[in-house]
């Protein structure tokens, strides 16, 4: 159980460093002796200078000119991805207590508009800043009409890579990086699908009381299985992972981190290779750094399957998914009337 997430991460590394250490031990002895001869022949200066320019032309990798796929259940990461829309001072402005991510496609604007008018729209709750963002990636929509709803609600934050579901776990990376660079100066983040309910409050209050590092909660998964089945939509090959459960993890739909991760995590992620499954991949990199995600303080907080709504019920909750049919703008007029919840 103990060894996971490194089962997929770290042995491919490993057998690479390896290789390379011995290539090097046999190189620097060839060197070592070539270097010795020459300055037996000639002064010792050329010699070191032939040694410099032999080990510089042995040990250079050969130039990535040809690209190569890392399969069907591994992305695109890490690589160098750059934020074509970005909001980099918002947070330093705003010295969020909470940022909340939210991934969405680009062309979902329909989702946008109505989390900017439901539970988005606070900005200020129990004297603490709380900042929204959208995080896209590449996809079918006008650039400029993009660009005009960003300069708008300067929520916007789109980065380079193909936005599709197989292509989750680079959306969560990126956020990480974003996260890292920007928004360091807030508290907490809390990463939330684009069709769920969110109690902001309730979540605060949950975070007022949460450590302050080292923290990721939401759904935890304590032992998953990991699907075997071809036709699973998460099928995972052995040879990418070969244990039968993975490592605990939060489920995507909705978790809450310290702003101390993202960069532990990224670092991490340079060791454990990029499964497609965006939160159990999180939950991998967690494993690597011995850490683990936790239950939320407040029990029954997070629902996956569609709590039905009700006023009373919904006050006590954090997050949940919604049904589709759910007409979310009446909901929220529902839930933020005046009067007890229950
Ligand atoms: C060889 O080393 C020099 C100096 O460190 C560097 O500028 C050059 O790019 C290297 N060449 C190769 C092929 O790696
Ligand atoms: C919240 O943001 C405002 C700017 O809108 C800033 O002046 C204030 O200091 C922030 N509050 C906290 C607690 O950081
Ligand atoms: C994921 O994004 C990368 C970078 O943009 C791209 O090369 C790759 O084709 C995308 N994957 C899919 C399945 O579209």
């Amino acid at each position: 159980m103990e060894d996971g997430g490194k089962a997929a991460g770290r042995k491919p590394c490993c057998v690479t460093n390896r290789r390379t250490i011995i290539c090097l031990i046999f190189l620097c002895s060839f060197v070592i002796l070539y270097g010795f001869n020459m300055s037996e022949t000639s002064n010792t200066w050329t010699g070191l200078n032939n040694k410099r320019t032999t080990t510089n032309m042995t040990t250079s990798t050969p130039p990535s000119s040809e690209y190569k796929s890392p399969g069907p259940y591994l992305v695109e990461y890490p690589h160098k991805y750059n934020f074509i829309i970005n909001q980099p001072t918002k947070c330093e402005e705003l010295k969020p207590f909470l940022v909340l991510v939210v991934p969405v496609a680009p062309q979902n604007i329909e989702d946008r508009k109505i989390i900017r008018d439901t539970w988005g729209a606070r900005e200020v709750l129990s004297n603490k800043n709380v900042t929204l963002f959208f995080l896209l990636g590449l996809g079918e929509i006008n650039e400029n009409e993009l660009l005009e709803e960003s300069k708008h609600h300067k929520d916007i934050i789109q980065s380079d890579f193909v936005d599709c579901y197989k292509n989750l776990t680079i959306k969560t990376m990126v956020m990480l990086e974003w996260l890292d660079t920007y928004c360091h100066q807030a508290s907490y983040a809390m990463k939330i699908d684009s069709d769920m309910f969110l109690n902001v409050p309730k979540l605060i209050e949950m975070l007022e009381h949460a450590p302050k590092t080292n923290y990721l909660s939401g759904l935890v998964e304590w032992a998953a299985s990991v699907h075997r089945h071809t036709t699973s939509k998460w099928f995972v090959p052995f040879e990418i992972f070969s244990r039968t459960t993975f490592p605990p993890y939060a489920l995507g739909l909705g978790y809450v981190l310290s702003l101390n991760l993202p960069k532990k995590l990224l670092e991490a992620s340079q060791e454990v290779k990029a499964l497609y499954i965006e939160d159990v991949y999180l939950g991998m990199c967690m494993h690597h750094l011995g850490l683990s995600p936790t239950d939320p303080l407040i029990q029954g907080a997070f629902h996956v399957f569609p709590l039905y709504y009700n006023r009373c019920q919904y006050s006590k909750i954090i997050a949940t998914t919604l049904d589709t049919h759910t007409n979310r703008r009446q909901l929220w007029a529902d839930f933020t009337k005046p009067g007890p919840y229950c």
